[in-house]
């Protein structure tokens, strides 16, 4: 069965109660492309505020950027699953290398926040990716499937996860991958998807390309057949945002 083409926008800590209803108002009043999934990330604070605003659902969801694997308690500071549905978001994005390298997650807990959101039905957005001297090593697919061996290890079910590919060194930086390298990093990651979660899941999984898309360059990658779609950082705060999704029209 065909993958459907997803669009993830990461607004990471960006964002006010006024430009975000804007991006959202944006994208109620857009002509979307009907074959694309496409799910926006506020900062915690806007969550609700997002799915209120929101008049596309369910072709436009809402996601959190991060939760807890506790489902409440004394756990300052943390957001919990069950208040990430409870305010109507419907999917959380996990393992950013942004929380891997500055929050120091391991891959261990990582995957136990994908295990634990997935029991309380919140649908994951997993985000794997290799720094540039691990790039500079060859070692990229050795760092992406020891990645999602982790969570292949607690995790049989994957029809709930999407993968994000984001090459740390094309995060932010303007240098994203050339679309011939997303395609070779991609298919290496289903590959590896079929020797641990087996061939019919891994062709449904879909695995999106991060790092520095913007609408301009999105429909470069239009004919990678293993690139399913993108997690955009900052052209999701732009009206670019739009032909991004648009981009396989
Ligand atoms: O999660 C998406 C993000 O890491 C990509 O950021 O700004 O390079 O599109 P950006």
């Amino acid at each position: 069965m065909a993958r459907t083409f997803f669009v993830g926008g990461n607004f990471k800590m960006n964002g006010s109660k006024e430009s975000i209803k804007s991006i959202v108002e944006g994208l109620n009043k857009a002509d979307l492309a009907d074959n694309v999934e496409v799910v926006i990330s506020p900062p915690a604070l806007y969550l609700s505020w997002a799915v209120d605003h929101n008049k596309k659902a369910p072709l436009v969801q809402v996601a959190a950027q991060n939760a807890f694997d506790k489902l409440s308690g004394a756990f300052t500071g943390e957001i919990s699953v069950q208040q990430i549905k409870d305010v109507g978001a419907t999917w959380v994005i996990l393992g950013h290398s942004e929380r891997r390298t500055i929050i120091k997650e391991s891959d261990e807990f990582v995957a136990s926040k994908v295990k634990f959101a997935l029991d309380n039905d919140v649908k994951v957005i997993l985000c794997i990716g290799e720094t540039l001297e691990e790039r500079k090593s060859g070692v990229t697919l050795d760092v992406c499937s020891r990645q999602l061996d982790a969570v292949s290890k607690i995790v049989s079910d994957w029809s709930n996860i999407v993968v994000a590919y984001e090459p740390v060194w094309a995060i932010g930086t303007g240098l994203a991958a050339t679309p011939d390298d997303a395609q070779e990093t991609h298919k290496g990651i289903r590959d590896h998807l079929v020797k641990t979660i087996g061939q019919e899941q891994a062709s449904q999984v879909r695995i999106l390309y991060g790092g520095s898309v913007t609408g301009k360059n999105s429909s470069e990658f239009k004919d990678k057949v293993d690139v399913d779609g993108f997690l955009v950082g900052g052209a999701s705060l732009k009206p670019e945002f739009i032909n991004i999704i648009n981009s396989r029209l």
